[in-house]
């Protein structure tokens, strides 16, 4: 049967109508008629994936990446970069528009690098293979090299074989100098080939979670600060565009200000602020990060910063500080609804919100609104290619009347 396609839906898919019931048609474009099998059919919609375009959008062009339709995680491959910002940035508008939030316009910051750009990627191993299992079949899709990744990591997968990993996973994550910090899963004790040390700079490799080769961590720098970042934690994946998003939100911040930083990690954002502010205190569920953190406080020589190791939900109830400012980074999840409240019920005047999730980021506003307008809104291209886009939002306190 073709299908005509309507348009794309939030996750970059295509949109068509079966006797009226919605169906979602992944690698379509809007305008064009496909051929699709169906992979899930659900009592209110269907997902279908194209096998088959008789009649190309205008739009279309060829994927860089030889695994693209079976990998599955880059969904914007099929038009331009520049077409990707725009339907990214339409996405955006209409979620909000169909939520009743208020904002005038908002623009999209491309990526310096649209290719090369990830500092970390996670990989499935089977039989010493690197893959992934695809997503409809959930079989092992063997792959040699992903185009998304940096070029040290891309280089360090050419060489993988010397590794001899025998089942689980790996992740493999590139520093600024293209140093690696390597974690491995598995039943079987990798080999560390003299090959590996000697073509890459290995600044360590962690096997099911213990240390087998050099450190556990390694240094990331952004600016002029330097950032302890140990294996477990979390780090921003794209270099530049947690700058881009610095540039849009200091100017929110002065030397009066004392700041809650929600969500904070080995402290990204606490430690530019702490230059900016009087006072920053950070909160963080994992004990890794935290520990990060305090050491790269001291590394950096930001003696006004304090972090507090705990769910932010359950930290707030009991920290004793109070901040005039808050910035919050959560996880696609969003915020808890106990860390809404708290924002509700103390008058901040001013919140900075960091999404990775559009969806969760509108739930979020759509409550805040009451007591917060939005002042600046803007998306950022973090993820170039999939179907992800960051977006930073300043709130900032209505006026009493
Ligand atoms: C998107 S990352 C942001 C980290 C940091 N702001 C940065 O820029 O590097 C989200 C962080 O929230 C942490 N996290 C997740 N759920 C949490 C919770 N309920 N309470 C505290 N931290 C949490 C994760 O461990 C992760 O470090």
């Amino acid at each position: 049967m073709k299908l005509v396609i309507e348009k794309l839906d939030y996750e970059g898919q295509g949109v068509t109508h079966i006797d009226g019931k919605v169906c979602f048609v992944k690698r379509a474009l809007p305008e064009e008629e496909v051929e699709a099998m169906v992979l899930q059919d659900k009592k209110h919609f269907t997902l279908m994936k194209t096998i088959q375009v008789f009649k190309k959008s205008e739009r279309r062009v060829s994927s860089f990446c030889s695994y693209a339709d079976i990998c599955g995680g880059c969904t914007y491959d099929i038009i331009s970069y520049e077409d990707s910002l725009l339907a990214k940035k339409k996405m955006v508008e209409e979620l909000f528009e169909k939520a009743n939030l208020n904002f005038s316009s908002c623009s999209i910051i491309p990526s310096k690098e649209i290719l090369g750009y990830r500092n970390k990627i996670s990989l499935k191993v089977s039989n010493g293979c690197i893959g992934y299992y695809e997503e409809e079949t959930h079989q092992f899709v063997a792959i040699e090299n992903c185009l998304l990744a940096k070029p040290s990591i891309q280089s360090f997968l050419k060489d993988i074989a010397f590794c001899s990993l025998s089942n689980g996973d790996i992740t493999i994550r590139a520093n600024y100098n293209d140093e690696l910090l390597i974690s491995i899963n598995s039943d079987k004790e990798p080999l560390i080939d003299k090959r590996i040390v000697e073509r890459h700079k290995i600044a360590g490799i962690l096997w099911n979670g213990k240390c087998v080769y050099n450190n556990s961590f390694f240094f990331e720098k952004r600016d002029n600060l330097l950032y302890k970042v140990h294996a477990e934690a979390f780090f921003q994946i794209n270099e530049d565009i947690p700058m881009e998003i610095w540039k849009m939100i200091n100017k929110y911040f002065n030397f009066e200000d004392t700041v809650f930083d929600f969500y904070c990690g080995v402290g990204f954002f606490s430690l530019l602020l702490a230059n900016v502010v009087k006072k920053v205190i950070g909160i963080e569920e994992n004990p890794r990060a935290i520990l990060d953190a305090n050491y790269n406080a001291q590394l950096n020589m930001c003696n006004n910063v304090s972090f507090h190791v705990g769910k932010v939900e359950k930290v707030i109830e009991k920290i004793p500080y109070t901040a005039n400012k808050v910035l919050v980074d959560p996880p696609r999840a969003g915020l808890h609804k106990n860390v809404v409240e708290k924002l509700l019920n103390n008058d901040f005047e001013l919140i900075c919100y960091v999404s990775c999730n559009p969806r969760t980021l509108c739930r979020d506003l759509q409550l805040l609104q009451q007591k917060y307008d939005i002042k600046e809104l803007k998306l950022f291209d973090m993820f170039p290619y999939t179907k992800h886009v960051e977006v930073a939002c300043c709130l900032s306190r209505k006026e009493r009347r």
